[in-house]
């Protein structure tokens, strides 16, 4: 499938797997995935796992991400860990304002748009999550939410850091639900967050920003989510913890 801009297909590995069980998990996306090079491939494991998950694929083409990082750059915030501590590792991506912690840690918008600038301040590049729940969705609110977030969390970025930012559009409902968006769904709403951008930055710029689909994505539908115009990749929970069923999703996707 020919796009302009080149596919970002990241897992995230949530609050699962131990050092030893994230290390077995990279080591075999290692052995499948090492040599792709027309997809971008992102792997996002728990903080405890980052070191050593960063030396089995050091040398691969798998990239590193993180799931959160703080807005702050060091000191005396306990139990907080600064981009600085991620770059240590080789973290290029970090995942700001994911859906659960919207919901369980009760992030803000504007405390999101501090690390989504904080993230750029250390070359790091944001995978910013939007998207609504069921029941915004259900009374007509979903552009106004997607917007609002948009808006929020992108304010303040140059043209060239937007350029640099990934969205990834995840329904509330459809992330670990098994319920996927329709790939029209889908597309409807990244031509709607492609709109936005161009709005608050430009034309050139939301056409080389990269917007992923995130929510209940498997082998079996990740390829035509991926034909979809707007969508340039995925943000993959469940299916990324597994070797099979993660590789299975890059493999599809690929030309
Ligand atoms: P899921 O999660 O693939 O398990 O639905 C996606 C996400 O939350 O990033």
């Amino acid at each position: 499938m020919e796009k302009d801009r080149k596919l970002i297909i990241a897992g995230n590995w949530k609050m699962n797997k131990t050092v030893a069980e994230a290390r077995d998990l990279a080591k075999g996306l290692r052995m499948e995935l090492a040599n792709i090079k027309d997809i971008d491939v992102v792997v996002c494991p728990a903080f405890t796992a980052i070191g050593e998950v960063s030396k089995e694929i050091i040398e691969s083409d798998i990239r590193l991400g993180a799931q959160n990082m703080s807005e702050q750059g060091g000191g005396a915030y306990t139990g907080e860990i600064s981009a600085l501590m991620l770059k240590e590792f080789i973290v290029r991506y970090v995942i700001l304002g994911h859906s659960e912690r919207r919901q369980f840690q009760n992030e803000s918008d504007e405390l999101i748009n501090k690390k989504v600038i904080a993230a750029h301040g250390a070359s790091m590049k944001p995978i910013l999550c939007v998207g609504e729940t069921l029941e915004q969705r259900e009374a007509g609110e979903m552009e106004n939410v997607i917007s609002t977030q948009v808006k929020g969390c992108l304010a303040g970025l140059s043209n060239s850091q937007m350029e640099e930012t990934i969205i990834a559009y995840e329904p509330v409902w459809a992330i670990g639900t098994g319920k996927t968006a329709t790939s029209e769904q889908a597309q409807e709403v990244h031509a709607f967050i492609r709109a936005q951008v161009v709005d608050l930055f430009d034309e050139a710029t939301a056409r080389r920003v990269r917007i992923q689909y995130g929510g209940s994505v498997k082998p079996g539908n990740a390829r035509e989510l991926m034909g979809q115009p707007d969508v340039d990749g995925a943000l993959v929970g469940g299916a990324s913890l597994e070797v099979r069923s993660f590789s299975d999703i890059v493999k599809n996707c690929l030309n």
